[in-house]
């Protein structure tokens, strides 16, 4: 069983995400940094505590992280694709008792310290909450067994520009920095990702057989995220579970990926590609070793990866 921290900026796939992880019996899941990205951070963090409340899983600690990128700049959110509150159709009420105590950032560097060397840190929203913590605290931080990142795009072109991933581009002084130091890194890019699938057959599948009141809402913000994804590319099959794929990196589920190691830099300075993710792909480049080197997820075998995803989401175990 793994000890996971999720960071998320909580819109649609974000939540499927969290949802696999409170399900999936190899999954500890001890705490949730919920920062902005898809939605503002109050949103995030109240979403967070919604699902959670769906779940009968309050004694999750969710921690608040950050409201804007390093930069400075005021954050862009996107209603198009997760909707105004984050949840598709859905307008989550406000847990205020617990809103209103919300825990304090330093509960993540108790977590860690807590179990040292045994957390594994899961982060699909914009990088800057974990690049705070790294900064904040590098000796506790040190203390984290491996980390990984939905975000970028080598080959694949971006879905935020022409060449940026939106969790690169949304932050791309906070990517470019945890792609050059944080150690044991593995980077989960759309060139995995947006073979990630699931189709409405899928889900119609898990709604027959959801059993709680957060399988609940599998169905219909999936509904909602697909309507989105239907209008930029009419002939898509289904929805790219970006966030869930990454998780699933985590679980060392066999033949899920093949991966390359390479160095990996974000580009944070440019006229007209910040947010754009580098590594060297030409031929004849090889996979790097050492602790600079990134491994990169570029490939998801389908088949493995619905299969699981039935297996967890439909509770068939
Ligand atoms: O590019 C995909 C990523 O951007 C996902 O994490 C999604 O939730 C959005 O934040
Ligand atoms: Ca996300």
């Amino acid at each position: 069983m793994k000890k996971i921290i999720l960071f998320a900026d909580t819109g649609i796939d974000d939540s499927i995400a969290l949802t696999y992880a409170l399900k999936n019996p190899e999954v500890d899941l001890i705490g949730v940094v919920s920062g902005y990205g898809n939605i503002d951070r109050e949103k995030a963090y109240r979403n967070v505590e919604y699902l959670l409340e769906l779940a009968g899983r309050t004694d999750i600690p969710v921690i608040a992280g950050a409201t804007r990128p390093l930069s400075g700049e005021e954050p862009v959110f996107f209603p198009e694709i997760h909707g105004m509150e984050g949840l598709g159709p859905i307008d989550p009420p406000i847990p205020e008792e617990r809103y209103a105590n919300r825990t304090n950032f330093s509960k993540l560097f108790n977590l860690i310290k807590d179990n040292r060397h045994e957390i594994t840190i899961v982060n699909v929203g914009r990088c800057t909450s974990l690049a705070i913590a790294h900064y904040l605290s590098p000796d506790v931080m040190q203390d984290v067994k491996e980390t990984y990142v939905m975000g970028g795009a080598f080959i694949e072109p971006g879905n935020a520009t022409e060449v940026a991933e939106a969790n690169f581009y949304g932050d791309p002084l906070a990517a470019n920095f945890v792609c050059r130091n944080v150690v044991n890194l593995t980077v989960v890019p759309l060139d995995a990702t947006m073979d990630a699938l699931l189709t409405p057959g899928v889900v119609n599948l898990i709604d027959t057989r959801s059993d709680s009141p957060l399988e609940e809402i599998i169905k219909p913000i999936l509904d909602f995220y697909y309507d989105y994804y239907r209008q930029q590319d009419p002939g898509i099959p289904g929805t790219p579970q970006h966030d869930l794929a990454a998780l699933m990196a985590a679980l060392d589920i066999s033949g899920l990926y093949e991966y390359k190691k390479r160095k990996v830099k974000v580009e944070y300075k440019g006229k007209f590609t910040d947010g754009q993710s580098i590594a060297d792909f030409r031929p004849g480049s090889d996979n790097c070793f050492g602790p600079e080197c990134t491994r990169i997820a570029l490939k998801i075998n389908q088949n493995v990866f619905v299969s699981n995803v039935l297996k967890i989401l439909t509770n068939d175990r």
